[in-house]
């Protein structure tokens, strides 16, 4: 049995007090919640603070992007070790936001997620068509591509602790979610994918989110799919209110 797994990507919002006092109510909210695996993924600032607010909690840390080295001169950026250092265990990785406004392909997300995995961090690998490719029917030939990139070289045992997130990119952020067949039909084609190259016990074990517009309306028959197994929330995680419906669907 796959558990889900729902986490919320904050994305670029929230100060420090608005972070503490959200998790401080998703903490209260969601203390019985057994059956899910729950991740909340804030920005950079918020990591060391919502550290020490989860502790012992149900709710585990995730942050939104590494870079693809130990240490060194790469101004600006974080390393794997650094978050691992603030107990963060899981991170976004290859977010199309990413992959549009800051060049990354699939060559640099394979490079971070190997990384993350070698110093201790589960990826939450990222990949989804565009409108334009869906339209020109180049939704799964793209998907094949990205699953193929971003995997490149990864052992099976690796396969074990990363999660993939389907998240087409027409219904990021825009009301426009893909409806259930949309999302079931590449879902499905992605463990077939994983199964073609690791085998169908390391493809039945890896869990898929779907991202894009999800919201306490839609989740319940999402989660219906046989090949959805969670969720990962853009807008929606920003409320104590939406996130702990979108947890407890
Ligand atoms: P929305 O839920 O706001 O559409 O964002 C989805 C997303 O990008 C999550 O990573």
């Amino acid at each position: 049995m796959r558990k889900p797994i729902i986490a919320g990507n904050w994305k670029m919002n929230k100060f420090i007090p608005e972070g503490i006092s959200l998790v401080k109510e998703l903490k209260e909210i969601l203390k019985p919640v057994k059956e899910r695996e729950i991740v909340v993924c804030p920005p950079f600032t918020l990591l060391f603070s919502l550290a020490e607010e989860l502790k012992g909690s149900n709710i585990i840390l995730g942050a939104q992007n590494l870079f693809a080295a130990e240490f060194g001169a790469y101004t600006g950026e974080i390393s794997p070790l650094m978050l691992k250092e603030l107990g963060v265990i899981y991170c976004i990785i290859g977010h199309s936001e990413r992959r549009r406004l800051f060049g990354e392909d699939n060559s640099l997300i394979n490079q971070k997620s190997k990384i993350a995995l070698k110093l201790g961090i589960k990826p939450i690998v990222c990949i989804g068509e565009t409108l334009e490719e869906r339209e020109k029917e180049l939704t799964f030939s793209v998907i094949k591509e990205q699953i193929t990139g971003v995997l490149a070289g990864l052992s099976s045992s690796e396969l074990a602790n990363i999660v993939i997130a389907y998240e087409p990119i027409w219904a990021i952020g825009t009301g426009r979610t893909a409806t259930c067949e949309q999302a079931e039909e590449v879902h499905s084609f992605i463990r077939k994918e994983v199964s073609n190259l690791y085998g169908e016990r390391i493809a039945l074990a890896l869990r898929i989110q779907y991202g894009g517009s999800v919201k306490p309306e839609n989740i319940a028959s999402l989660m219906k799919e046989k090949d959805i197994d969670g969720a990962l929330v853009g807008g929606a995680s920003l409320s104590a209110d939406s996130f702990s419906k979108i947890v407890r669907y």
